[in-house]
This record gives structure tokens, sequence and C-alpha cells, in this order.
């Protein structure tokens, strides 16, 4: 069966098409590659081989999608792509929400034509909000204080209100904590353009010493250590729990618009992840405290017992085997790009 994969080459994309070949499935990719390389995709076929078509484009032009379904017998989509950066989002919020609610619209659109009614959607924790109390389960009620995390809430109300007008329309969400980790071949893994927003891939460079030393953004929350603490899941257990939503949808799929955690229902500290970076990698991993950083929480964790009762999902790696992969990928990646003589 054929797949739809948008935003097949960026994070978490790669490493779910290694999934879904090796689980059978052929995927067709588009990409923008707007925060994503066509050279990590050359390194998914180095891994899980395969012949499948690759397309550069942008998954909010009607043409371009509409061509892939007239050209491929697509049995499912699973959605990637979409811009990603909450402090971006803030200041660009009208590029947000013409990319990420205009692809999943256009989407839609074209699914419904094509009678393609499965759609694995990629949202976020985020859409949690600050007044939860931890773990966070899939009936708490949402909000969001950033454009981004709106663009994945608005995106999951579009999808349920499209399954309530169309019954053949089944999507499923899934709401990602904080991935992190790469494959275990070092030969893909997150690869930010710029100064990364998030923890694990800014220590991952702070280590390789691209960086200087890391920022910890306050010391004073509501925890043990009085560091931020969030829900890191490995992005191979998140990218076989794609696998596993995909496989259910195809099955049974419920009404449409079913909800699901993908979190490991154990939370990190910063300064435990910096820790355990330091030990599993013998590296050292310089750090200042600084002040808080507007919008985050103290504490981010899921539960995840519904992925499990009703996909047969649960996460299986632990910290020390993300600050492994991590680091290992990120040595590469070095290795690679100093070879090439990019300035790092
Ligand atoms: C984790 C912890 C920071 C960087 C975000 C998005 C979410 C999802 C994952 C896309 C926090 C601390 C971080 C640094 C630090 N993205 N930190 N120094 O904010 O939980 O979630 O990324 O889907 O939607 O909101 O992840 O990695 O940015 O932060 O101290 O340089 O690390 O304060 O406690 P976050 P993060």
């Amino acid at each position: 069966m054929k797949i739809l994969v948008t935003g097949g080459a960026g994070y978490i994309g790669s490493h779910t098409l290694i999934e879904l070949l090796e689980a059978g499935y052929e995927p067709v990719v588009i990409d923008d590659y707007s925060n994503s390389e066509p050279s990590s995709l050359e390194r998914v076929r180095e891994i899980a081989g395969g012949i499948w078509e690759i397309i550069e484009g942008d998954v909010c032009d009607y043409d371009t999608v509409k061509d892939i379904f007239d050209r491929h017998e697509v049995g499912a989509v699973i959605h990637f792509a979409g811009f990603k950066a909450v402090g971006e989002s803030v200041e660009k919020p009208l590029m947000y929400y013409r990319n990420n609610l205009g692809a999943t619209m256009n989407l839609i659109r074209v699914m419904n034509e094509a009678g393609v009614g499965r759609m694995i959607f990629s949202s976020s924790a985020t859409v949690y909000g600050m007044n939860n109390q931890v773990p966070f389960d899939e009936t708490m009620p949402v909000s969001c204080t950033n454009p981004y995390g709106r663009t994945k809430l608005m995106s999951e109300q579009i999808l349920k209100d499209a399954a309530a007008a169309d019954g053949n329309f089944r999507p499923v969400i899934l709401r990602y904590f904080n991935p992190a980790g790469a494959h275990t071949s070092g030969l893909i893994g997150e690869n930010p353009r710029g100064i990364p927003n998030n923890l694990m891939p800014y220590i991952q460079q702070v280590a390789s010493g691209r960086r200087e030393k890391l920022t910890v953004y306050g010391n004073d929350y509501d925890t043990p250590d009085g560091t931020g603490v969030r829900d890191y899941i490995h992005v191979v257990d998140l990218a076989k729990g794609h696998l596993k939503a995909l496989e259910w949808s195809l099955e049974s799929c419920g009404e449409g618009g079913e909800v699901f955690n993908l979190g490991t229902g154990r939370g990190t500290s910063v300064l435990q992840l910096l820790t355990a970076f330091e030990r599993v990698n013998e590296v050292p991993v310089p750090y200042v405290i600084g002040s808080r950083r507007a919008g985050d929480i103290a504490t981010c964790y899921a539960d995840a017992s519904k992925a499990e009762k009703v996909l047969g999902w649960k996460a299986e790696k632990n910290i020390e085997d993300m600050c492994r992969d991590a680091w290992r990928w990120e040595t590469n990646k070095a290795r690679w790009e100093t070879n090439r003589g990019v300035q790092r």
C-alpha cells in the first residue's frame, strides 16, 4: 500500500519512513525542504532501501497534491509538514497560519476528492496549555499561548469537523511530547537550521563544541531540581507509534478524529537530561542558569495509557538511549560537515 508522507524529509518524518518501509509499505514523500535536507532521504534509502518517489513541493498547492493522488493509489496520508518554531510563530503568525492550516485544508480537500479517508496527523502536547495537571490525558481541555500551538489546535478542530461532515474521512490525531534521539544507525537525526530551539539538539551542539554553553531557562520552577520537566520520547518510539496508529486506522479507526498521546509517561528535568548526556557519552556539557523562557510551563508529561490500550503501542527506549543515539548522530554529522567544509 502507498502512504503519502508529507514532510517526510524532516526529523520525525524520516524516522517514520524507515518504519513504513520495514513494514512493507511504499511511501510517497512530499517535502519543500524548508526545514530539512534532501540528503536525509538518501540516507533513509541507505538504511531501508526500496524504490519510492520523492516530490519537492508545497503541500499547500492544490495542483501539486492533486497530481500525486492522480498518479498514485494513495491508501493513507501521514501529515508531518508544517512550521514548528514557537518563537518564530510569534514573530510571523500569518506565515504559520497560512502554511500549517493551508496544508491541512488542502490535503483534506484533495483526499475527499480522491476518496481517501485515512490520515495520521502530527499534533503536539503543546495544545494542553498552561492550566492542566500532569499527567496530561486526551480528555483534558486544550488551549495555546502561541500561534504555532494554535495552528495545531485549529488543525485538530478542522480534522474533527471534516470527519463529522464526511463519514469516510477518519483522521487520527497524535499529540507528541518531546521527541529526542536518533536512529541507531547514526545516519539520520534532528538537524535544526540555525540556533536550536529545543533542548536536546542544543545539548548536542554544546557537546560537539559548536556552541559554547547551554543556558538553562530557569531553575526556580516547582520541580525536584528547579528546572523544567518534560516527557522526552525517543524518535524511533515515536515513529513506531505512527505505524501502530496507521494500522489501527486502516483496520478500525473509530469515528474519526481520535486523539492519542505519544509520550513515555515519565518526566525528566533539564539538568537530569544534561547529566545523563554527559554520563552516557563521557562528554562535558557546560551550562549557565538563565532566566525563565516566556511561555514555558514547569512540568509536562503524558498519560500514555490510551495509546497502549487501543493502539498496542508503548515507548520502549529510555533517556540513556536518546542521549547515546543523539550523540552518535551529532558526531557523524559534525564529521560529514567538516569533510564538506561546511561552516559549523
Ligand atoms: C524543553 C525544556 C526549556 C532549550 C517545544 C514545543 C513543542 C514541541 C517540542 C514541536 C524546557 C528547557 C530548552 C534551551 C533550556 N515542538 N530549555 N534551554 O518547550 O517543552 O516544547 O518543543 O512540536 O510543541 O513547545 O521543548 O526542548 O524547547 O524545552 O533550558 O536552550 O528545556 O525551558 O524546560 P518544549 P524544548
